[in-house]
């Protein structure tokens, strides 16, 4: 954590080549919420410097995310969970072995970044409607559910196709 006082020109540049990597690379991660959020699961963040680029590629209509690298192996587990921002995609574990994948537009009013999961619901925080892990709509404002897209697990290879 850097003190607001203290952030040099040095941490800016850090903060922003970080930033910029990933910007560069078409790979974004949401880490939604605090850790009271995850109750039931491991939200998935990169860690510093890590290789997330490593692990998603996304072209076009096809998502491939290797579950090897460590910036994404969360979603091995019961509960993990992240954001593909660049892809609009949310991706869950939802028993331990079943991965499934929604777009991440929300169907109320479109906000697609702002998502929280906890206790087998993703909420969208704009407005804070809910979804169970099959994409139906357990609380409103929104009345639709979301657009589930197919997953296919060959050993430690995910596939999404949109
Ligand atoms: Fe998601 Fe309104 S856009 S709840």
């Amino acid at each position: 954590m850097v003190n607001k006082n203290n952030y040099t020109r040095k941490d800016f540049l850090k903060t922003a080549g970080s930033t910029a990597l990933f910007a560069t690379l078409g790979i974004g991660f949401y880490g939604c919420g605090s850790s009271t959020d995850a109750m039931d699961g491991t939200e998935i963040t990169p860690p510093p410097g890590g290789n997330a680029a490593i692990a998603i590629s996304n072209n076009g209509n096809t998502i491939t995310i290797d579950l090897t690298e460590s910036s994404v192996s969360g979603l091995n587990a019961q509960g993990g969970w992240m954001l593909i921002r660049n892809a609009s995609t949310l991706v869950v574990n939802v028993d331990g072995s079943t991965i499934r994948a929604f777009t991440s537009v929300c169907t109320h009013a479109g906000c697609s970044t702002n998502w929280q999961f906890s206790n087998s619901r993703f909420e969208c925080t704009c407005h804070g409607s809910r979804f169970d892990t099959g994409g139906s709509v357990v609380r409103g404002p929104a009345t639709r559910d979301l657009q589930e897209f197919s997953v296919n697990r060959d050993g430690d290879e995910l596939v999404i196709n949109k």
